[in-house]
Formats: structure tokens, C-alpha cells, sequence
């Protein structure tokens, strides 16, 4: 493993995993993506000027530009954070999600296999489990549920893999992640929408009863946990990647708005998302068996993605006011009447 492709490098986790790694290793980064509404060259501006690093515009559904890619700057190994990731959108437009997760993991495994790499890693989710009831906890053998556009077209995504390391003997790896916060991270998520309405005095939408819980955990942890499978992990296998903590959207919303010293009152609870699941827990005794541990509790992880929020608007200022307002308009305005 030394030239690694990249996929949706120039998103919310693969921007952070590219530093990551450059900081860490004298491998070479292709980073390969569309640059669709969530990918942002501007996420990669501190990778510019390194020798170690290469930025590729191309759509994983695309066989041949992929292939072309690999062939071009020599890659082994895929690493592959491109999707679709919103699950409200997914609700919306279930056809991208199909598309990109499910038919464009397919292309690269494809490629993978005809050009011979050495290795392929799928950056995969907690939510391909679906809601799980406490206080149990999702192993990696337990079966999958999901119940979301987005989460099950993750879990087609990961079957392919598991087909393609089982028919083809490609050595795979997945890793299921929790929900990551941090730099970086597009303003239709919770943690930055809630941060940045609050800035703005608007609304906080809370769907439901905010009573629904998930594990946040600091993006660079996630990082840590793909980079350890990476360089440990068994072929064939998946692993979770979470801080094993659960919190509730309403107990995260109070906080965001503490850290930024605005009122509760901002706090306004809108009609549910459909199907929404309920809680994801993950157990991550088989990560943590590798040497990896998460680095941040949840304060400690909030603590900084509010102060990057806070320190970067000229980041999510441009983002709200282009696309986004009409994705917001559609997802936000019959709900908060
Ligand atoms: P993101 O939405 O911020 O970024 C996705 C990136 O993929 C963007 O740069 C986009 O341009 C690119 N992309 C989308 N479609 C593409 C296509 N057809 N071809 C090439 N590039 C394309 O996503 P993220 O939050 O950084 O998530 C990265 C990965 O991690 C995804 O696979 C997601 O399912 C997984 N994941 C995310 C979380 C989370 O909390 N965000 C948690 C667990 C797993
Ligand atoms: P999100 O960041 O979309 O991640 P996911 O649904 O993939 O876990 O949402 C996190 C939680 O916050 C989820 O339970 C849905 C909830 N949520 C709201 O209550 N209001 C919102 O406006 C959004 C975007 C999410």
C-alpha cells in the first residue's frame, strides 16, 4: 500500500482523512471526486502544495475515468468514502443514493479487480444495522436492517465488497462508523445545521421528540480507526468505528447552543423525518482489540467542531447561501409551520 485513490476525498471525512494520512505517511493520495454539492476542492486547500498529493475529477459510476485514474498515477489500493450521505435527501431523491452508493462501489470494485490492486477499503456505517433497542449494542455479525434509502443502498454497497473479496479473492476491508463531527462538515447535518442556525439566532429544527440517540464522534478518530484496519485489519472483515457513548439530538442541541451562549428557546421541534431510526449503538470490541481507541469524548469532540464553526465562516457562509437554500426550503418550510 503506497498510492492510494481516494474516493470523495474532497467531502467532510475524506478531506480530513487526505491530512490525516499526509501527516502521517510518505504514501501518495489520488483524491477522485465529482465534486457534487458536498464536495469542496476548498476542504483540500492545505494539500495543495504536497508533493504526496493528487486531485482527480471523476464520478465512481465511471468505469473507464476510474480505471484511467488507477492506471495513470499507479494505484494499489482504493480507499472509498464517495456517496450520497445525507439520509433526509435520500428520503427526497432515493435515485442518487442508488446510484452513487450501490452502482458507483460496484465500478470501483470492478476496476479494483481487472487492473489486479492490492487492496480495497469501504468506508461503510453504523446505520447499515438499523435501529437497534437499548441497551444492546450492534456486533459486526449481527444482520443488517437498514430502513433508510441511504442505509440500504450502504448495505448493498458492503454485500458487493464482501462478494468481490469471497468470488475474486480481492483482499477488502470495511469500517462501520458512527456519526462523525468536526471541520468540514456540510451544514445540512445536525451538528453544523444546528451550530450555524443557532450563529445566525434561527431556528433549531429538532425532529420528533429529539429524544433519538447517536454516537457523535470526533472526525480525526474515525480516521485513526480506518487508518489502524488499514495497516491491521484481517481481508474480508468489517469493523465499527464509534465511541461506544450515545447522546440524544435534544441533549446535543442544548449544548451547541450553551457553547455559543444562545437560548433554549431557539430550539423549535418540527414533524419527524420518515422511518427515522430510533438509536444506533455500536459495540467496538473488535477494533479496540487492534490498539485503536477513540481520542475525544463527546464534549471534548462538540467543544472543537463549535469553535471551528465559529472561527471558519468564510467555509459555511458561501455554502448556505447558494444550493442549500433550496434544499433547505424543501426539507424545512411545511415542516416548521
Ligand atoms: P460527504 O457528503 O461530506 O462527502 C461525499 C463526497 O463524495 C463528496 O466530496 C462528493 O463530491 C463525493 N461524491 C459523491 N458522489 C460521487 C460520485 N458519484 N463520484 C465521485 N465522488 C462523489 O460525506 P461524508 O460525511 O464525508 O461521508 C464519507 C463516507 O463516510 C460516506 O461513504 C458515508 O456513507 C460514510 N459515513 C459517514 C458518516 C458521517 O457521519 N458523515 C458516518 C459513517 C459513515
Ligand atoms: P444527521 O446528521 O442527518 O445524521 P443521521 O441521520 O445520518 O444519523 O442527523 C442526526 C440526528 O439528528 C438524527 O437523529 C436526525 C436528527 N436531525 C434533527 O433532529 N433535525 C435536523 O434538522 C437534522 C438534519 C437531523
Amino acid at each position: 500500500m503506497q498510492r492510494l485513490l481516494v474516493t470523495g476525498g474532497a467531502g467532510f471525512i475524506g478531506s480530513n482523512f487526505v491530512h490525516y494520512m499526509l501527516e502521517r505517511y510518505n504514501y501518495h493520495l489520488v483524491v477522485y471526486d465529482a465534486l457534487t454539492y458536498a464536495g469542496r476542492i476548498e476542504n483540500l486547500a492545505a494539500a495543495k502544495n504536497n508533493a504526496n498529493f493528487t486531485f482527480v475529477q471523476g464520478d465512481i459510476c465511471d468505469l473507464d475515468s476510474i480505471k484511467s485514474a488507477i492506471q495513470q498515477h499507479k494505484i494499489d489500493t482504493i480507499i472509498n468514502f464517495a456517496a450520497e450521505t445525507h439520509v433526509d435527501r435520500s428520503i427526497m431523491q432515493p435515485d442518487a443514493v442508488i446510484r452513487t452508493n450501490v452502482n458507483g462501489t460496484w465500478a470501483l470494485l470492478e476496476a479494483a479487480r481487472e487492473l489486479g490492486l492490492t487492496r480495497f477499503h469501504q468506508i461503510s456505517t453504523d446505520e447499515v444495522y438499523g435501529q437497534i433497542a437499548e441497551p444492546n449494542r450492534s456486533k459486526e455479525h449481527d444482520v443488517f436492517e437498514p430502513r433508510s434509502p441511504y442505509s440500504a443502498s450502504k448495505a448493498g454497497a458492503e454485500h458487493i465488497v464482501y462478494a468481490y473479496h469471497i468470488t475474486y479473492g480481492l483482499h477488502t476491508t470495511i469500517t462501520r462508523g458512527s456519526n462523525n463531527i468536526g471541520p468540514f462538515h456540510y451544514p445540512e447535518k445536525a451538528v453544523p445545521l444546528f451550530t450555524t442556525n443557532a450563529m445566525d439566532d434561527l431556528p433549531i429544527p429538532i425532529y420528533g421528540d429529539g429524544k433519538q440517540m447517536r454516537d457523535y464522534q470526533y472526525v480525526t478518530d474515525h480516521c485513526e480507526g480506518i487508518d489502524v484496519v488499514l495497516h491491521r485489519g484481517v481481508a474480508g472483515e468489517a469493523y465499527n468505528v464509534g465511541t461506544g457513548v450515545e447522546t440524544r439530538n435534544i441533549d446535543m442541541a442544548h449544548k451547541i447552543l450553551d457553547l455559543l451562549g444562545k437560548p433554549h428557546s431557539l430550539i423549535e421541534y418540527v414533524k419527524d423525518r420518515a422511518g427515522h431510526d430510533r438509536r444506533y449503538a455500536l459495540d467496538t470490541s473488535k477494533l479496540r482489540a487492534l490498539g485503536w481507541q477513540s481520542q475525544h469524548t463527546f464534549d471534548q469532540a462538540l467543544e472543537k467542531t463549535v469553535r471551528w464553526y465559529i472561527d471558519n465562516p468564510g467555509w459555511w457562509r458561501p455554502i448556505k447561501s447558494g444550493e442549500y437554500r433550496d434544499y433547505y426550503h424543501k426539507q424545512y418550510a411545511e415542516r416548521q409551520s
